[in-house]
């Protein structure tokens, strides 16, 4: 199986992604959405959590983890490698990738979590790749909460919306990293208050072009993956709102385990 984890339900659009990427390839999920959000936490914190996560993921024969959360990847995944003997495969070096192929000025924007915009690493990895980047981020901390709510196309979402980008819009950026996977579901509304002219880079669809190209590279990796077009989808807390939300992501209806740490 392919194990998919986030601190919620926002990675979600990651599974969507994985799913279309890759049909038949069994996953499993898991969302934290007992302790989410994870943007706000400290590095120990996400890091403890992380490993958890993990772990949970392992015991259900996961091969591969794909950590479908932007603060997950920014703060933990050298812990996660050095911890477990499975690939990893984060959000973030994708989603630099496809920014710095598509910019035609390397002017690039970056939207995240407080804790994903603090930790700088979409800026580090950009200018490792293109030390004559320019790079401006800017921390999102109530678009996770609208989507979890599924305000995804409300006036208020559309305001705020507009208001976390227009330091950036002034900067004039080429192209813009949707740095957390709730963002994705906003991509619309983001695209649009942008402006035309700046290429939108999702991170989900981003991770699950990274993962097949490395499937289709290791054989003995894909062969030890099941693919019986069965998913299997666990949370830390179960409310009917996640699961309406759940289900609008993946455009299917699901069973939503609960299972506690
Ligand atoms: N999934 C997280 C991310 O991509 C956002 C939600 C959270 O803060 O836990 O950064």
């Amino acid at each position: 199986m392919i194990g998919i984890f986030d601190s919620g339900i926002g990675g979600l659009t990651v599974v969507r992604a994985v799913m279309d990427a890759l049909p038949g390839y069994d996953i499993v999920y898991f969302g934290d959405t007992a302790r989410t959000p994870y943007g706000n936490k400290s590095e120990k914190t996400v890091i403890e959590y992380a490993l958890q996560d993990t772990e949970f993921l392992l015991k259900q024969e996961a091969k591969v983890i794909v950590v479908a959360c932007n603060t997950v990847s920014s703060i933990a995944t050298e812990a996660l490698r050095q911890r477990f003997d499975v690939p990893v495969y984060e959000v973030v070096s994708p989603a630099v990738d496809e920014a710095l192929k598509v910019s035609p000025g390397f002017i690039i924007g970056v939207i995240g979590t407080r804790a994903t915009v603090e930790s700088r690493v979409y800026e580090k990895k950009i200018k490792e790749k293109n030390p004559n980047a320019r790079v401006f981020a800017a921390a999102c901390p109530l678009l996770v909460p609208l989507v979890e709510e599924g305000w995804l196309k409300k006036p208020e979402t559309r305001m705020i919306v507009k208001k976390y980008l227009h330091p950036l819009k002034t900067r004039r950026i080429d192209t813009l990293i949707l740095g957390c996977t709730h963002y994705p579901l906003l991509k619309g509304i983001i695209a649009h208050k942008i402006g035309k002219r700046v290429k939108v880079i999702d991170s989900s669809t981003a991770v699950a072009d990274r993962v097949r190209t490395l499937l289709k590279a290791t054989p003995n990796l894909d062969q030890s993956l099941s693919k019986n077009g069965n998913s299997e989808f666990f949370v830390s807390d179960l409310t009917p709102q996640f699961l309406k939300t759940a289900q609008s992501v993946l455009r299917q209806r699901i069973h939503l385990q609960q299972v506690n740490l």
